[in-house]
């Protein structure tokens, strides 16, 4: 139902604050015509029409006209106007807005929809990605169809006004995340929403600001914008910025606030495997995008000591240089003996190259030591495997991905949402999936 849910509703276009849309980036202004503009039955604009209208031009908007009707009612209309018009749009297809994109050169950010049909106007917006606001319809005086369609309306915008979160990335279409949040907010009876946004490169700060304006709660970033999305952030917490990602944003008040919950989702993970962290030896083979996290959060919890292995040799050192117990060394020195937990932080491994392994041999590991895959997909990877031979405990990463979801949630609703039996429904609920 999300697909009939506009971004703003207002009574009519004279409530809209243009100025704001303006700084908030927008930068086309879509019209639909009948009952928005003027009543169904009014062929030429009033004046308060042009007046708005120029208003907008005046500040540096472009408006255009996108309506249903035929040629001749938006010939009509616009021949005062002289605006770019679409006729026959066949909306709610999103192929008008990719016509409005290309002829504009702009973003699906950077357009807002105005109309007051949800089945068409919003719809078509929602399939585009772009913003929309609802008006009140202007005809007091309208068909039995439209009045009918109308209740129906009023129905569906109650009955789905939610809290909206989010996930951005590139890719995203494969991402456990809504079963997890959805599955907490039925659990709690939160009426919120999690939607996937796919979000390219240059659009990620448009996002952020349309996220603001639009009065999106929250945010989480998956690869490869953890690192990227920082600076279009209002602020980030001090651990997010010793890690140098953020995997988590709040919007509170109009501002973006930054956090980074992986490592302490992966330090739950093990505390529910009664994995003791405090003054034990970690080996931790890779130091890419989720190494930072992990290695705070350990510390933190009073690890003795991490010994950090890497391909790209300098990468383990320059997470390793910013800790007095964290020691960087090349792979091609990993031994897997003397160590409490050994954890694969690497993507070697992940499906579909199941049959691999970020190290050849785990020879003289004691079987006392705890071995952590990151990786969940395949459930058992080949390090996983390995260690299972000699005898060790070997844990995916799926834990941790719940639970560093949960612990977002709690940022976002300010409660405790971690809770066992949410947990294992979730866990039940992702393998399923799987
Ligand atoms: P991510 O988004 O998963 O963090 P990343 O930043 O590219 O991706 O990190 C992937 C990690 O897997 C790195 O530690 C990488 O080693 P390099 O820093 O040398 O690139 C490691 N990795 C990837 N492929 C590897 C391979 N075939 N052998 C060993 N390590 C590998």
């Amino acid at each position: 139902m999300s697909r009939f849910t506009p971004t703003e509703y207002v009574n009519s276009i004279y409530d809209i604050d243009i100025t704001k849309l303006k700084n908030d980036g927008i930068k086309v202004l879509v019209l639909d015509i009948d009952n928005t503009l003027v009543p169904a039955k009014v062929r030429v604009p009033t004046e308060f029409v042009l007046k708005w209208i120029e208003e907008a031009k005046a500040i540096g908007l472009e408006v255009i006209l996108l309506s249903n009707n035929s040629k001749g009612r938006v010939d009509e209309f616009n021949s005062t106007l002289g605006l770019y018009a679409i006729h026959r749009a066949y909306k709610p297809l999103k192929r008008c807005f990719n016509r409005i994109m290309e002829k504009y050169g702009v973003t699906r950010c950077e357009i807002c929809m105005i109309g007051d049909q949800i089945f068409t106007d919003i719809w078509g917006a929602n399939n585009a990605g772009v913003m929309s606001i609802l008006v009140m319809p202007m005809s007091a005086e309208e068909g039995l169809g439209i009045r009918f369609k109308r209740i129906i309306e009023n129905i569906v915008i109650k009955k789905h006004r939610k809290d909206t979160y989010c996930l951005i990335g590139n890719p995203v279409a494969h991402s456990k995340s809504p079963v997890l949040h959805e599955a907490v907010y039925k659990y709690y009876g939160i009426n919120a929403r999690y939607l996937l946004c796919r979000v390219r490169r240059e659009d990620l700060g448009c996002t952020v600001a349309q996220f603001k304006r639009t009065g999106v709660k929250g945010f989480n970033i998956t690869v490869p914008y953890k690192q990227d999305i920082i600076p279009f952030l209002d602020s980030v917490t001090e651990h997010a910025k010793k890690i140098g990602s953020v995997n988590t944003v709040k919007i509170e008040g109009g501002k973006t606030v930054g956090y980074n919950t992986d490592g302490d989702g992966f330090v739950k993970q093990l505390l529910s495997d009664n994995t003791e962290i405090a003054d034990k030896r970690i080996k931790m083979i890779g130091a890419g995008g989720s190494a930072p996290a992990l290695v705070y959060a350990l510390i933190s919890q009073g690890a003795k000591s991490i010994i950090i292995y890497n391909r790209t040799f300098q990468k383990a050192e320059d997470i390793a240089s910013g800790y007095e117990n964290v020691y960087a060394k090349p792979l091609c020195d990993f031994t897997a003996d003397e160590c409490d937990i050994l954890i694969n932080t690497t993507s070697v491994g992940l499906s579909p190259d199941r049959d691999k392994s970020p190290v050849e041999s785990l020879d003289g590991i004691s079987e006392s030591t705890v071995v952590y895959d990151i990786i969940y997909s395949p459930p058992v990877t080949k390090f996983m495997e390995m260690a299972q031979k000699k005898g060790c405990k070997a844990y995916n990463g799926l834990k941790t991905l719940v639970y560093q979801g949960l612990i977002a949630d709690e940022i976002w609703f300010s409660r405790d949402i971690t809770d066992d039996t949410l947990v294992e429904g979730i866990l039940r609920e992702m393998k399923d999936k799987r």
